[in-house]
């Protein structure tokens, strides 16, 4: 009895720790999330995306952008997770066609035998070069019958490089698997099936953009679990699949983690397929969920979720939104158990909110239903001996109060005000009542005060002017956006004082003040050696990459300047303000009367002209600053001979006449640093042009600031150039910046 009491703990045990169960998700490069940020002990498999296929070799490569970070993702994401399994994704094309549904080059790769070597060969040499355990190939469409023969062929060749691969006897063959279409058949053209299930490990089944804004004139269910009429939805495409002979354990099905808006064509009718007129919000109407979650906090709008579908919706002014919030995550795992598939896919894991909502979601419930699964298998169980169902039952209730415990977490960190209060007396104490001896300057919002806390640490009060309408807004704004956001290179926001009708913002207070002060202050200036200025080059350069990745960069305007930057006592640098949002109006409609936050000068051309908001906005911004570091230079003065030319200009006209060191702050020596003035110049100079695409990112920019022998592109010409007469007068004043208007944010996601 004893014995077999033990057999089945033992074989429970096994099933409770179901190593069966795929938690995959996809990493791209282009979403610039720093692979260190993601919490891989949430997935068992990570998809780093993409290689492409070279047109005149069929080799696979790595974009050379995208080689320090795929090099070192397996070392990254195994440090927290040792058991996750890396896999290197192999877009069906050349590097400037993702996102496009166009895989002729991989048709003519898999047309003849040579090519197919080429990039079989390729692929395992890259793959285990750069410590990968698998390789995926991602999305490619079902085609003609000649092609999918063709891919027949290539997978059973691919599969049997792999097993013949020379390894350590220790180590296991690479993974292979496809992205594939939701569904195995579309316009009546099929999957080589078979050669799929012989080869394949399993399948990543893109079970999401069935409907999508730019594609469709009506609102829809853009990841419908189940479409009562149509058969563009998961479920269909699974059964499909299955009927076609891929057996449920080898398929995974796709968890979006975005959404698409629709601008709606009359916003009192928001059903799914109520008419619409194209996209909303974004560039090409897609979402990211962590995007969306800043936005639904920021309007106060509750989602709702649709069983007959399975996913959820959110209308905001006139945009209607389709996206998978907690409640469609949980019903699809919870369906893909029971389907016995073989587990989920995330697509990606960047755009999971903050908190990992998504991706914990995921994984609880997938457990939750192995509980399930486990407790029926205990009860059916004739050899079931009732102390095994006691210790079973101790252990599930075990279980549920971690997950308890996990949630009473969540709710008190979201509770940010209450931990962070402060009484209006403590900082009346603080501050010596307000006193003008105390009082460090007068910010966009009221006056900042310097003071002392009982406990001797010093602070700045932030306190908003009474009557100011902005005021409470973008005091929460700040709250909520600045309470997570942890860095170094951040001012601390210690909390807020709302007693009193009074409304403060209370931070950790910074020594030297801000770095205005002592840039343009020709005595002050002298403090600043270059080895100091490239300190805080960095430090500015590691906050912003920071606020890019854990912030909701795509919408967060934030006005960084040299009169932002703080100094602590070591002339190490902070970025303050960093938290001022101000994008989309409550009304629509009163969106041209906007006020733009922002300091002319640090405000990038596709913003002053079209207000389009850029992913490049910052690195623009950045790109200033940086030449004012180097220079001492001010945007406000007219530079060069004539007097007519603005900063950026002059300083392009002297690094293209190899004069750059005239451009300079004359007290400075690079001659004892790796990091020279010229190539920051150069940098900055990158960083201000005009077209926003030719911007490099903050990744890059790093990058290039760190790696001296790295080769530069040439800078083309900056923004605002040719905002000029030829006599010199400035015809883009002021007046101009004041009246853009629509806002519009890009945001790029591969689909
Ligand atoms: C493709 O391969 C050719 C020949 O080796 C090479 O010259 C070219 O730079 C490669 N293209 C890319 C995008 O890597
Ligand atoms: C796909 O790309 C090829 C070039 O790589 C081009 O010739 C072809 O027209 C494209 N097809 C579609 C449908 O866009
Ligand atoms: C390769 O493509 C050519 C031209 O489209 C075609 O004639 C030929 O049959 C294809 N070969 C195979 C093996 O599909
Ligand atoms: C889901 O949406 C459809 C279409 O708007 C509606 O007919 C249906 O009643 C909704 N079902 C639920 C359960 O909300």
């Amino acid at each position: 009895m004893f014995k077999t009491s033990i057999l089945v703990l033992l074989s429970f045990l096994n099933f409770a720790n179901s190593q069966n169960w795929i938690r995959s998700g996809y990493w791209y490069s282009g979403s610039e999330f720093p692979v260190s940020h993601i919490n891989s002990r949430l997935f068992t498999h990570l998809v780093c995306a993409f290689a492409y296929i070279n047109s005149s070799t069929y080799e696979i490569y790595i974009k050379v952008s995208d080689e320090p970070y795929m090099s070192t993702f397996t070392e990254t994401v195994t440090s927290k997770n040792p058991s996750a399994k890396t896999l290197l994704s192999i877009w069906a094309g050349e590097a400037n066609s993702v996102g496009e549904e166009n895989s002729s080059m991989f048709f003519d790769m898999i047309n003849q035998s040579s090519h197919r070597t080429s990039f079989i060969e390729s692929s395992i040499v890259a793959a285990r070069r750069h410590g990968f355990m698998g390789l995926d190939l991602s999305y490619v469409l079902p085609t003609t019958p000649a092609n999918m023969a063709n891919m027949g062929s290539f997978f059973t060749e691919w599969r049997e490089a792999i097993n013949l691969e020379p390894r350590k006897y220790d180590t296991p063959p690479l993974i292979l698997t496809m992205g594939a279409m939701y569904s195995p058949v579309m316009d009546s053209l099929i999957y080589p099936v078979d050669d799929i299930k012989r080869n394949c490990d399993w399948v990543h089944m893109r079970s999401f953009d069935y409907h999508t804004s730019s594609k469709d004139r009506f609102t829809g269910a853009h990841a419908a679990l189940y479409d009562p009429s149509s058969n563009l939805n998961t479920d269909y495409g699974i059964n499909e699949w299955i009927r076609r002979g891929l057996p449920a354990k080898k398929l995974v099905v796709g968890l979006p983690y975005h959404g698409y808006a629709w601008t709606l064509v009359n916003s009192d009718d928001y059903a799914i397929g109520a008419p619409a007129k194209g996209m909303a919000l974004t560039k090409d109407g897609s979402v990211s969920y962590r995007y969306l979650k800043w936005q639904l906090n920021y309007h106060g709008v509750k989602p709702v979720f649709n069983s007959t579908y399975v996913g959820n919706y959110c209308k905001i002014g006139s945009s209607w939104i389709s996206f998978d919030d907690v409640e469609a995550i949980k019903t699809k795992v919870s369906y893909a158990k029971e389907k016995g598939l073989l587990g989920y896919n995330v697509f990606q894991i960047p755009n999971d909110d903050m908190d990992w909502i998504l991706s914990t979601t995921a994984q609880e419930e997938a457990n939750n239903q192995e509980n399930k699964q486990q407790l029926l298998v205990i009860v059916l169980s004739a050899t079931l001996a009732a102390m095994i169902l006691v210790s079973a039952t101790i252990c599930f209730m075990k279980r549920k109060s971690i997950i308890l415990k996990g949630k009473a977490v969540w709710s008190k960190r979201n509770k940010y005000t209450n931990q962070q209060g402060f009484t209006f007396a403590q900082i009346a104490t603080a501050t010596d009542n307000f006193s003008s001896e105390n009082k460090l300057g007068e910010g966009g919002f009221g006056p900042v005060y310097k003071g002392e806390l009982q406990n001797r640490l010093q602070i700045a009060v932030k306190r908003l002017s009474k009557g100011s309408k902005q005021g409470i807004e973008e005091l929460k704004n700040e709250l909520a956006l600045t309470a997570r956001l942890q860095h170094f290179n951040l001012v601390k926001v210690l909390g807020i004082c709302t007693e009193r009708e009074e409304q403060m913002l209370i931070y950790e207070y910074m020594p030297n003040g801000s770095l205005d002060k002592y840039l343009f202050d020709p005595v002050k200036s002298l403090c600043l050696d270059w080895q100091k200025r490239v300190q805080i080059i960095d430090g500015i350069t590691q906050g912003l990459l920071y606020l890019q990745v854990y912030s909701v960069v795509t919408i967060i305007h934030r006005d960084l300047k040299a009169s932002n930057i703080l100094l602590d006592k070591e002339m190490k640098p902070k970025i303050s303000d960093f938290g001022i949002a101000k994008v989309f109006e409550k009304d629509e409609n009163a969106a041209s009367t906007r006020r733009i936050i922002g300091t002319y000068g640090y405000i990038p051309p596709e913003y002053v002209k079209g207000g389009v908001y850029s992913r490049k906005y910052d690195v623009y911004s950045f790109g200033v600053l940086l030449l004012q570091i180097i220079s001492g230079k001010k945007t406000s003065s007219l530079y060069g001979l004539q007097k007519n030319l603005n900063l950026l200009e002059h300083a392009y006209e002297l690094w293209k006449k190899d004069s750059s060191m005239d451009f300079m702050d004359p007290m400075l020596d690079d001659s004892s640093s790796t990091c020279k003035m010229k190539r920051c110049m150069q940098v900055a100079l990158l960083c201000v042009q005009e077209r926003w695409e030719d911007r490099p990112s903050m990744l890059e920019v790093s990058s290039m600031l760190k790696n001296e022998t790295e080769n530069l592109p040439a800078p083309n010409m900056p923004a605002f150039s040719t905002c000029k007469r030829s006599d010199g007068e400035k015809i883009c004043d002021l007046m101009e910046v004041c009246s853009a208007s629509m806002l519009t944010i890009t945001q790029e996601m591969p689909r």
